[in-house]
């Protein structure tokens, strides 16, 4: 079987609605130098450890588990020459055994440790500062979807600024955040509609072939009508 997410984020060297900018601002915020242990929990194919290496001279341990995500990444790191500073390893999140750091990451993965809470729970006392990458609501109440659109699953995100008191109800304390734009939003699933149209013109006659093309455009359809409207994302900091 081949795995939707390898499909359609192909394209992607950063599995999020942000950009090398915004990361490298994260890695100022951090504090991050060539002194600087990160841990990088969920860390896909790379993207994020990679600027954050390339720009701070900082190690990150990286732990993802999806064996596509864990090869390129890999792939990528020896192309960057920097497997000196970046080591990944293939693991399970929620059962990873984690040690100390400077500063951890958790980008757009809190799922892997059951939700925003837990991370934050999880990560306190392995770093004294943290980048969570969530998403959050930036209309509330939340508009009823257009006719015929499926409304997003809410999951458990709040407005912004209950967003910061979830987090806070821990004992951590946000001290900064990096929000996406609507430019890092459309980069984000646009790349998605390109690399889907690329696989599908490639693979016409893959037995999944059918099925992603209606779950491209399902996906497509939401983003437009309802998603791009009401969505935010953002990467809070926060002292442990
Ligand atoms: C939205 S992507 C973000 C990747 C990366 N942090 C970035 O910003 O480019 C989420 C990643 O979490 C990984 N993931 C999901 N559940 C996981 C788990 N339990 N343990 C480790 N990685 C997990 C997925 O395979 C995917 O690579």
């Amino acid at each position: 079987m081949t795995w939707w997410h390898a499909v359609v984020e192909t394209r992607h060297e950063l599995q999020n609605p942000t950009s090398p900018e915004k990361i490298r601002e994260l890695g100022e915020r951090l504090g991050l130098n060539p002194d600087s242990h990160v841990l990088d929990i969920a860390s896909g194919k790379g993207g994020p450890a990679l600027i954050l290496a390339e720009t701070f001279g900082c190690r990150l341990t990286c732990v993802e588990r999806a064996p596509e995500f864990v090869s390129e990444a890999r792939e990528r790191t020896a192309s960057a020459g920097l497997e000196d500073r970046i080591e990944i390893v293939e693991a399970d999140a929620a059962t990873y055994e984690v040690d100390r750091y400077d500063a951890a990451l958790c980008i757009g993965a809190t799922f892997a440790y059951g939700g925003l809470v837990p991370t934050l729970k999880r990560l306190r006392p392995v770093a004294p500062v943290l980048a969570i990458g969530e998403p959050y609501w930036r209309v509330w109440p939340l508009p009823p979807a257009p006719d015929g659109e499926e409304r997003t699953d809410e999951g458990e995100w709040l407005p912004l600024p209950e967003t910061i008191v979830r987090m806070e109800s821990t004992g951590a304390r946000v001290v900064s955040l990096i929000a996406s734009s609507e430019d890092d939003w459309d980069r984000y699933e646009s790349l998605h509609w390109l690399a889907l149209d690329e696989w599908l013109a490639e693979n016409p006659d893959h037995p999944q072939a059918g099925e992603f093309r209606a779950r491209g455009a399902a996906a497509r359809s939401r983003y437009l009508a309802w998603e791009r409207a009401v969505m935010g994302w953002a990467i809070f900091v926060c002292r442990s």
